[in-house]
């Protein structure tokens, strides 16, 4: 299964480095037939945290505003352990990064590259991959926050241009969609929801993350401590028609209260019903962010939150970045067995094309976005390699599926 992954995450990586980011292009149709996860939702929901949580490591940009401003088409690369991990992107070739503050810094050069040191988005990906003994193999893509106005600096066309974006990401039938919603604010106004349902009527391929669990009774005005017979007693009510205004003291807000009750009837499955059960998370506050506490800290707090917290602490054995992240591969496995055949005949069709290509043409067909020329001989080069190297050992049929 592991070959099989790091199969389709080469393929990926040759489609971008000819050019093809899944809009019109050489090859779109190879493209369109990867299995990818990407993370959606609205702005400062929490994607980019939960995507360095899944990976478990400090990284990307974060922080409140719009600061994902170009699809990261990030692939994780499983490496013995021991060996030391390190980074790579796709437009810097063969310079390893160990420092890990060092890719935050170049994700954000790069972005500025592209756009200017603006607050405009460009949907052109930056291609990072991450070799490390401690991640599952996966490709998993960041991308600009929904929104629903244009600040200062962005075109009116913004909201819709970021939509779109997303939707060419996440409409295709290969990905899974990470729908990331903060706890503390209305699913009902959940834009991760809202564009899923959209392309993924079924849920199918849909996977919701509930984040900032913490902000529910963590916050200033804590609702510190409340006892998991108060919250059962204020369902019962809920259920049978009764509104408590304020239950054990004047902090506790109507309000509040209604979201602890609703993120636990959700991450139970009695509302907001997905086709798999909802995750919670809790990643990193700004204040955490601020202070530095680290990848291990942040993730030993969040085990300890769920399972001591008197809430949900019957649902701690599928709740946190870990269970998230396993959740994912299962899933990610699913989707590549039943591709194999589809991917196989896809890559000898193309092979094949590109010949009858070459002997028709033999000049360079295409470019990347640095304008480097890409002959026919070297695309049929690079997936005769690839074919060669990987698909043998997973042929159907074969023994490694
Ligand atoms: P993105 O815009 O969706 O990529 O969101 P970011 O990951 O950049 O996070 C936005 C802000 O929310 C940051 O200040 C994070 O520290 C904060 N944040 C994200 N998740 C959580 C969470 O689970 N709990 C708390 N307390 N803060 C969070
Ligand atoms: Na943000
Ligand atoms: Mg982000």
């Amino acid at each position: 299964m592991e070959n099989l992954i790091s199969l389709v995450n080469k393929i990926q990586r040759a489609c971008t480095a000819l050019g093809d980011h899944g809009e019109a292009s050489a090859l779109p149709t190879l493209w369109d037939s990867l299995p990818s996860i990407a993370v959606v939702g609205g702005q400062s929901s929490g994607k980019s945290s939960v995507l360095e949580s899944v990976v478990g490591k400090d990284f990307l940009p974060r922080g409140s505003g719009i600061v994902t401003r170009r699809p990261l088409v990030l692939q994780l690369h499983k490496i013995d352990e021991g060996s030391r991990e390190y980074a790579e992107f796709l437009h810097l070739p063969r310079k390893r990064f160990t420092d890990f503050a060092a890719v935050r810094r170049e994700i954000q050069d790069e972005t500025d590259r592209e756009t200017g040191r603006s607050k405009q988005i460009s949907s052109v990906p930056i291609h990072l991959s991450i070799y490390s003994p401690n991640v599952v193999n996966l490709t998993l893509v960041d991308l600009p926050g929904l929104t629903k106005v244009a600040v200062e600096g962005q075109p009116d066309s913004i909201v819709q241009d970021i939509e779109n974006m997303v939707r060419t990401y996440i409409e295709k039938p290969n990905c899974i969609i990470l729908a990331i919603s903060p706890a503390n604010q209305d699913l009902a106004t959940s834009d991760a929801i809202k564009i899923s349902r959209e392309v993924d009527p079924t849920g199918e391929r849909t996977l919701g993350v509930l984040t900032k669990i913490d902000l529910m009774d963590k916050g200033t005005d804590a609702v510190d401590g409340i006892a998991a017979e108060k919250v059962l007693f204020w369902v019962c009510c809920r259920k049978v028609g009764y509104r408590l205004q304020v239950f054990w003291g004047s902090q506790v807000s109507d309000l509040k209260l209604d979201f602890i009750v609703h993120s636990m009837e959700m991450l139970e499955g009695k509302s907001y019903r997905l086709k798999f059960p909802w995750v919670g998370v809790v990643n990193r506050s700004q204040a955490d962010i601020n202070k530095n506490v680290d990848m291990i800290a942040a993730r030993r707090r969040e085990r300890e939150y769920f399972s001591s917290t008197p809430e949900y602490k019957h649902l701690a054995h599928r709740m946190g970045s870990e269970h998230l992240a396993k959740m994912l591969s299962k899933h990610l496995e699913g989707v590549i067995k039943s591709k194999i055949p589809g991917i196989q005949s896809l890559v000898n069709k193309t092979i094949a094309e590109l010949e009858s290509e070459l002997s028709r043409l033999g000049k360079p067909i295409a470019a990347d976005a640095g304008g480097k020329m890409y002959s026919i001989m070297e695309i049929c080069r690079l997936f005769d390699q690839i074919y060669k190297e990987h698909l043998d050992g997973v042929r159907p049929g074969g023994d490694k599926i």
